[in-house]
């Protein structure tokens, strides 16, 4: 569910008119609901209720500050993965305590100023990564608390480029090396072992694949305890899908998802903690642009809109389907018409949508596209030149600029000229 319905024939964000935003701010922009985020955060806590947790949102899926203030101001921990996040998400008010540092290659840099800055863990992917994470600590006089993410080798059935669950993929350890690599942490003294990390990959639409990543943490969890260390926290990592087509059977909720970690790791005692990035700032976001032109081909009609693969690259990079739809709904009874929806990009890649079924639509027309609140502007390039897209925030009646869209003047002189040109 979303806060994103008509009113009298016209499409709004909680009680704004979207016109009335894109009149003050110009076409394309991204908009966001705080109902929505906030909506979607509480499932997760709703949902593990009764467990020691904490929900940390993946602000990789959606980085902007305000975004993450929105969330943090609510209780909510943050997953990072670069320093730049973890600066973000300390801009927006966010304590070291709840920030959980993930990712494959973090550097000694990365590293230093998230113990210096205080941080809550660092989930652990290599062993190198981890005799760097100790040396940095003893360098500092500090302990670092770190989770190992292992690689527990579950297909999670979803996009191969965002699965990260098998022996294949880049991510973590091997579930079955665990036990050698808890053993080589535990004995370096600038590391605090709390944990277990885990993430099989992103946009699941079923459950079985957590369930038997879960299950494997459990038995490890077991193991290493077993072997003397004190597993007190799980990771779960993030990883619930979303409805991105109405039409289409609704994935499973927070609520079955909570179900699923109770009954494979409740009753270890572990303080939960879990990084959805999409399920909370997916559906809270629409990418809005307008018609340029409409051009009738010999075979079809094309939609050429102001926003392209710069914009929104989930089409073009994974075949990803957005709902897209008019702004000013179409009078009852009009039959919708097949257009294939394209940016101005210089690349047939730039399709947003081929033959999609849209009410018919004129130049200067506005349209959304759904569930583009994640992995939308984070992706977002200035290819072809084209400016980053603004970011709206909406909360009730009121809406502020949250990213504002650069002049050409800032584009450009981001480049610098060499004094031999
Ligand atoms: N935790 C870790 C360690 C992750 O790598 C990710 C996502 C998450 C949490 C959050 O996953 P979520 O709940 O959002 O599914 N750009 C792609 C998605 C990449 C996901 C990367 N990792 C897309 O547009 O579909």
């Amino acid at each position: 569910m979303d806060h994103f319905l008509y009113r009298n024939g016209v499409l709004h964000a909680e009680d704004v008119a979207i016109p009335d935003i894109a009149a003050a701010v110009g076409t394309p922009f991204y908009v966001y609901s705080t109902a929505t985020l906030t909506r979607h955060f509480r499932l997760f806590e709703e949902a593990l209720a009764g467990l020691p947790h904490l929900v940390c949102f993946a602000m990789k899926s959606n980085g902007n500050v305000a975004v993450v203030k929105t969330l943090g101001d609510l209780g909510a921990g943050i997953d990072v993965v670069s320093v730049g996040e973890y600066l973000k998400a300390r801009t927006a008010g966010v304590p070291g305590s709840r920030i959980v540092f993930s990712g494959v290659g973090k550097s000694r840099e990365e590293m230093r100023t998230a113990l210096e800055g205080g941080i809550r863990q660092f989930n652990v992917e290599s062993e190198p990564e981890m005799r760097a994470l100790n040396e940095v600590a003893l360098s500092l006089g500090l302990r670092a608390p770190i989770a190992i993410r292992v690689n527990p080798d579950v297909d999670a059935k979803t996009h191969e480029k965002i699965a990260t669950g098998k022996k294949e993929n880049k991510f973590g350890i091997p579930i079955g090396r665990a036990s050698e690599v808890y053993a080589e942490a535990a004995a370096l003294p600038g590391l605090d072992v709390v944990g277990i990390d885990v993430h099989i990959g992103s946009q699941l639409t079923d459950l079985q694949p957590f369930e038997a990543a879960y299950a494997k943490v459990a038995d490890l969890t077991r193991q290493l305890r077993a072997e003397g260390h004190d597993i007190r926290r799980l990771d779960l990592g993030g990883g619930l899908g979303i409805p991105y087509e109405r039409t289409n059977a609704a994935p499973p909720l927070p609520l079955d998802y909570g179900a699923v970690i109770k009954r494979t790791v409740g009753d270890l005692g572990c303080e939960i903690e879990i990084e959805p990035g999409r399920l909370i700032s997916g559906n809270a976001g629409l990418l809005v642009a307008q018609v340029i032109y409409v051009k009738s081909g010999e075979e079809r009609d094309f939609l050429i809109l102001d926003a392209a693969m710069n914009d929104l690259v989930r089409p073009s990079m994974y075949g990803a389907h957005h709902d897209i739809v008019p702004v000013i709904e179409s009078a009852p009874g009009v039959e919708p018409h097949p257009y294939d929806i394209v940016g101005p990009v210089c690349e047939t890649g730039d399709t947003f949508a081929r033959q999609r079924p849209l009410s018919p639509v004129g130049e200067g027309d506005l349209v959304a596209f759904r569930s583009a609140g994640a992995y939308g502007a984070v992706m977002a390039s200035e290819y072809n030149a084209r400016p980053l897209v603004p970011e709206v925030l909406v909360h009730g009646h009121q809406f502020a600029v949250i990213r504002a869209r650069p002049t050409y003047d800032e584009m450009i002189n981001r480049d610098s000229i060499p004094s031999w040109l």
